[in-house]
């Protein structure tokens, strides 16, 4: 990588996304140590016996061994693709129990970041009279569950009613959509505010399917880590993203995917692919995140890609074990993602200045710098030595330097 040296006017931090205390609702507790424990024991243990008892370290020893080998699933190179792993109980199970925590835990910070987006989609819900909200490759509808927690915090339309909740959920496994369902309900018999609110229709489809099962319009669509793990459709025509575009009103599409290159460069790939055949309009106020510009994603190839680790307590005491199980307390969310506006709700538009850090501070000697984002290719950024700016900060600039 070529470097230019220069003097420049220092930037000014605009804002951190780093999430302030905490993303996580008062009932993240409530449903993770205790209701969706409590679903995984009666449906998963394998003893009778054992299953109207309350979850216990026993049961906790019992799953680990299917967190540990779903976590090495999920992490090794497969060039095969991924094996249809929720057809194996052991691993449903696994997947409520730990990585459901883990998943909700990257939504919940992004909505916290993008609580704008949450809010045209409220809006549309409110006007529309139905908050009507996709979930593609949902698997429990890790997505949607994150959701209404949020929905639930007190501070959202504390004394409006809300709207009708109508969730679109499609997967190729009908078992973990059901299990996903089950504990939708427990979320809505549970609070006055989402009693008699909230409906499931489920799909049984390849993602790139769903488009034609779901409403005309939508308030929000997920797509969470499904890019990733999903065989490419046979043919091209099947993959109807305008068609699925075209649906997306209120707060827009949001996909999250691993921080892994590979996946965060299908997401900059896919949204280079949007502008080119024009099915979201070119400007930067067709994004909520992470792209402050409608220039060429400067990251979609190459050695770099664009990708966010975020602070984060992920609290609870079953998901502390199975953290420590696979032998690393987790701290920090990782993830990449690509949050689109519906050109009813657009995101502001980005001041022309200000710039997205998409690399951790870079050493040189004596000299520190970081990457940001520029249309086509990244730009460099020298820093202070007091100035602390780091991947996922925006910085108002004035001039940079491309490498
Ligand atoms: C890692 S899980 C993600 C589940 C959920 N969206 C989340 O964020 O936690 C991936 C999901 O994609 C589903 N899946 C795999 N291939 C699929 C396809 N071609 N179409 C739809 N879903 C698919 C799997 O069954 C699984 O539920």
């Amino acid at each position: 990588m070529n470097s230019t040296k220069r003097s420049h006017p220092q930037p000014s931090i605009l804002r951190s996304n780093l999430p302030p205390a905490s993303p996580f609702p008062p009932a993240w507790a409530w449903f993770l140590d205790e209701v969706v424990p409590q679903w995984v024991k009666e449906h998963y243990s394998p003893k009778d016996s054992w299953k109207k008892k309350p979850f216990s370290l026993q049961d906790a020893r019992f799953f680990s061994q299917g967190v540990e080998e779903l976590s090495e699933l999920f992490t090794e190179e497969r060039p095969q693709g991924m094996p249809p792993y929720f057809q194996h109980p052991k691993y449903r199970s696994s997947y409520l129990l730990y990585f459901l925590p883990l998943q909700m835990a990257k939504f919940l910070t992004l909505f916290q970041q993008n609580e704008n987006a949450l809010a045209a989609a409220l809006d549309h819900g409110m006007k529309t009279g139905h908050l009507r909200i996709a979930d593609l490759g949902a698997g429990p509808g890790t997505a949607s569950l994150a959701f209404l927690l949020w929905l639930l915090q007190n501070q959202w339309y504390p004394e409006k009613e809300l709207p009708l909740i109508e969730l679109y959920w499609s997967d190729i496994n009908k078992d973990i959509l059901k299990d996903g369902q089950a504990l939708v309900d427990q979320i809505a018999n549970s609070f006055p505010k989402t009693r008699g609110k909230i409906s499931i229709q489920i799909e049984v489809v390849p993602w790139w399917k769903a488009s034609s099962y779901l409403p005309h319009s939508l308030s929000l669509i997920f797509l969470g880590h499904i890019l990733n793990e999903s065989h490419k459709p046979r043919r091209e025509s099947e993959l109807n993203w305008s068609n699925l575009l075209k649906r997306a009103d209120g707060g827009g599409v949001l996909m999250v995917e691993p921080a892994t290159r590979k996946s965060s460069q299908t997401l900059s790939s896919l949204r280079d692919q949007f502008l080119e055949s024009s099915w979201i309009e070119n400007s930067s106020s067709s994004f909520w995140g992470p792209c402050l510009h409608s220039g060429a994603c400067p990251l979609s190839q190459g050695r770099d890609w664009c990708h966010f680790s975020y602070p984060a307590q992920i609290p609870g005491q079953w998901f502390k074990f199975f953290s420590e199980a696979l032998g690393s307390e987790r701290h920090w969310v990782k993830l990449s993602y690509l949050w689109l506006s519906s050109s009813h709700y657009p995101a502001p538009q980005a001041s022309p200045s200000l710039r997205r850090v998409i690399s951790d501070p870079l050493s040189q000697g004596t000299q520190r710098s970081v990457l940001i984002c520029e249309p086509n290719a990244p730009g460099r950024l020298s820093l202070h030595p007091k100035s602390h700016l780091s991947r996922g900060d925006c910085v108002q600039v004035h001039k940079t330097v491309s490498i």
